[in-house]
């Protein structure tokens, strides 16, 4: 194994960039250059220059529309609460794995760098998630314990852990092709579904709110988060990536098939909790239309990951969806904030 904190192999060469690996690397990990992966190194910049800060974001007219008895039909208050409700640990869930199961195994330190910064947007996505507790006063206990006691967040949430727990094993080590899979199992499980897919969904169900002029903050954090979790997932699938361009022995057709079918599974449970945040479907927004949402996604998931699309590609129903998700226009969106952000005078430091 090749943590980086072996005895210092005295005297020995530079590394030689060719010789860097994914996982299962003998080069040194703790020497940042030469760099081989260039597409980590720059997703750590574009990471690093989307700083940002939930409690930047004012919350005052969803104060005023949650407290309000009339501002949100039932049904749209019980899908904001499990939306948050599913977040509010899943964001957590997405840092253990990431700190104590990936960066392990990763053994590469231009991804390690990405992950150091993945680390500390999962802590402020957390924060954003108390920073809406707090602010709309909602019941922390319910919030946060939403994950043991509705059965379809506990669902999804389980068989994520399942495949993450093998990994975090301290007599866990990458180097055969069995737990070379386990390892890439865990990356589909976390990056594509987790981050790729089921956050997906309910950020559809907020930005939608957010479009008819409700939840207007909640929904301003949610635009936060979904680009911090575009690149997370977008790293996630070059590393799946180059892993098996390095390693091409571990795709056989089962493995392919099976991963399709981990694909399969995961958009089946975030279906069933579809139909649990939104029992009766509401304004612009169905519990099959959210289906339909993500058997596209999907099915973009599998072939940017180099499968064959499980659900014949149906149309993407919230084509508005991929407006919030552009990061040039998000860019031009979120510039002026940035902005006021570095000039705001809370870099003091004495
Ligand atoms: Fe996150
Ligand atoms: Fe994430």
């Amino acid at each position: 194994m090749n943590t980086g904190l072996e005895t210092i192999d005295r005297g020995a060469a530079p590394v030689d960039a060719g010789a860097k690996r994914m996982i299962n690397a003998r080069a040194d990990v703790n020497q940042l250059l030469p760099l081989r992966y260039r597409w980590a190194w720059d997703r750590y910049l574009a990471a690093c220059s989307n700083h940002w800060m939930p409690t930047e974001v004012g919350m005052q007219a969803d104060i005023a529309l949650w407290r309000s008895p009339d501002g949100l039909t039932a049904d749209e208050r019980l899908m904001v609460q499990r939306n948050l409700g599913f977040f509010a640990t899943a964001e957590s869930l997405v840092a253990n794995n990431v700190v104590l199961a990936v960066y392990r195994h990763l053994t590469n330190p231009e991804c390690r760098q990405y992950l150091l910064r993945q680390a500390f947007e999962e802590a402020v996505h957390t924060h954003t998630f108390q920073y809406i507790c707090e602010s709309l006063g909602l019941d922390e206990g319910e919030l946060f314990n939403m994950y043991r006691e509705v059965p379809s967040i506990t669902d999804k949430d389980a068989w994520a852990l399942g495949h993450t727990r093998s990994l975090s094993d301290p007599g866990f080590t990458t180097g055969t092709a069995e737990a070379d899979r386990a390892f890439l199992r865990d990356l589909v499980a976390f990056y594509v579904v987790f981050e790729g897919m089921w956050f997906y969904t309910g950020f559809a169900q907020i930005l939608s709110l957010g479009r008819r002029n409700m939840m207007v903050g909640v929904a301003e954090l949610y635009q936060y988060i979904l680009r911090d979790e575009s690149i997370h997932l977008n790293f996630g699938i070059d590393c799946i990536n180059q892993i098996t361009l390095e390693n091409p022995h571990l795709w056989t057709d089962a493995f392919a098939g099976e991963i399709r079918g981990m694909l399969g599974e995961a958009c089946e449970l975030e279906i069933a909790y579809a139909r649990d945040t939104m029992p009766r479907g509401m304004l612009g927004l169905t519990a099959e239309a959210c289906a339909q949402y993500l058997r596209f996604i999907t099915d973009r998931r599998a072939r940017q990951i180099g499968l064959e699309p499980l659900h014949g590609e149906p149309e993407n129903p919230f084509p508005w969806m991929s407006e919030a998700m552009d990061l040039r226009k998000e860019k031009n969106f979120f510039e002026t904030r940035v902005i006021d952000y570095r000039s705001g005078g809370a870099l003091a430091w004495d």
